[in-house]
């Protein structure tokens, strides 16, 4: 992790310290799980890391900005109505933290070495700040509303790909209960033939910094909850790329399922789920 400021207070300096701090001591846990729970489903996994990061970004932020509010995933009961609930009861706030402490608790839980934590800041509703870290490889993504998205001091930039065919496309398995995996199913057997090929790692918000940095051309996934999304969308705006609903609308922070692109795809892609019945419950 590069040297950032410490106790500086411009919003991104304490973005990145935080995000990079949560995802060091993360990494210091990985094999040291004492008790794995479920949530909202059997799939639905939950450690005392995933709720010990989600304390420690909110300590750093409101050490920072005591008057600002924060929306973690760990502070919120386990669902999307619930989910919903609690973004919309916050989102009048003048700064609004939305933080994901692990996104990819899965992975964690196993040792498969992708997973992230992603802090975004909402002004007003728009996102300001937006940032994901990848411990696993000290990969750090930020970007600054029209300013710009970088990796460790590098813009990062949109891939190129014009055609679903040259392109490579992720999406992810949602722990189910309300039906969201099945429209995921049908999203992804429509999809595999048509694009170069298909990955899941397992980490909405990697996935996102993975479009924002041209390693995918496209993501998309339903039944998702704002703290995997918002820093990404930032990120991905950008860096040159598209992100809305599945139905194409614009992306706004309660928007549930996701399509990213590096814009050029997205019509494509986005007609692709449509006629495919995948686009959403
Ligand atoms: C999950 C990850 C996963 C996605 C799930 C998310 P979590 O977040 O982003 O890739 O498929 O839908 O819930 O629970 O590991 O923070
Ligand atoms: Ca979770
Ligand atoms: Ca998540
Ligand atoms: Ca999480």
């Amino acid at each position: 992790v590069e040297p950032f400021v410490v106790g500086s207070k411009s919003f991104t300096a304490v973005a990145i310290n935080t995000a990079a701090k949560a995802g060091q001591w993360i990494k210091s846990k990985l094999g040291d799980i004492n008790r794995v729970d479920t949530k909202y489903s059997s799939q639905d996994l939950v450690t005392e890391v995933d709720k010990g990061s989600e304390k420690l970004i909110r300590n750093l932020i409101m050490t920072h900005f005591p008057d600002h509010s924060i929306l973690g995933e760990e502070g919120v009961e386990p669902g999307p109505e619930a989910s919903a609930r609690a973004l919309q009861a916050m989102s009048d706030e003048e700064y609004l933290w939305i933080v994901d402490p692990i996104d990819g608790t899965t992975n964690f839980v196993h040792g498969f070495p992708f997973y992230s934590v992603s802090i975004a800041l909402a002004h007003k509703g728009e996102i300001i700040v937006g940032v994901v870290y990848d411990p696993s490889r000290d990969e750090l993504f930020v970007a600054e509303k029209g300013k710009g998205a970088y990796m460790h001091g590098n813009k990062t930039t949109v891939s190129l790909d014009s055609k679903l065919s040259e392109s490579l496309v992720a999406t992810g398995f949602p722990a189910d209960r309300d039906g969201a995996l099945p429209i995921n199913l049908r999203g992804t057997l429509a999809l595999a033939p048509k694009v170069r090929n298909l990955r899941s790692g397992g980490s909405a918000a990697l996935h996102m910094a993975y479009v924002a940095a041209g390693r995918l051309s496209g993501f998309w996934e339903i039944g998702l909850s704002a703290w995997d999304v918002a820093a990404g969308s930032l990120l991905i705006q950008e860096s040159g790329g598209k992100v809305s609903d599945t139905a194409g609308n614009p992306y706004q922070l309660s928007v549930r399922n996701v399509l990213a692109t590096n814009g050029q795809i997205h019509n494509e892609l986005q007609q692709e789920l449509a006629g495919a019945g995948a686009t959403g419950l």
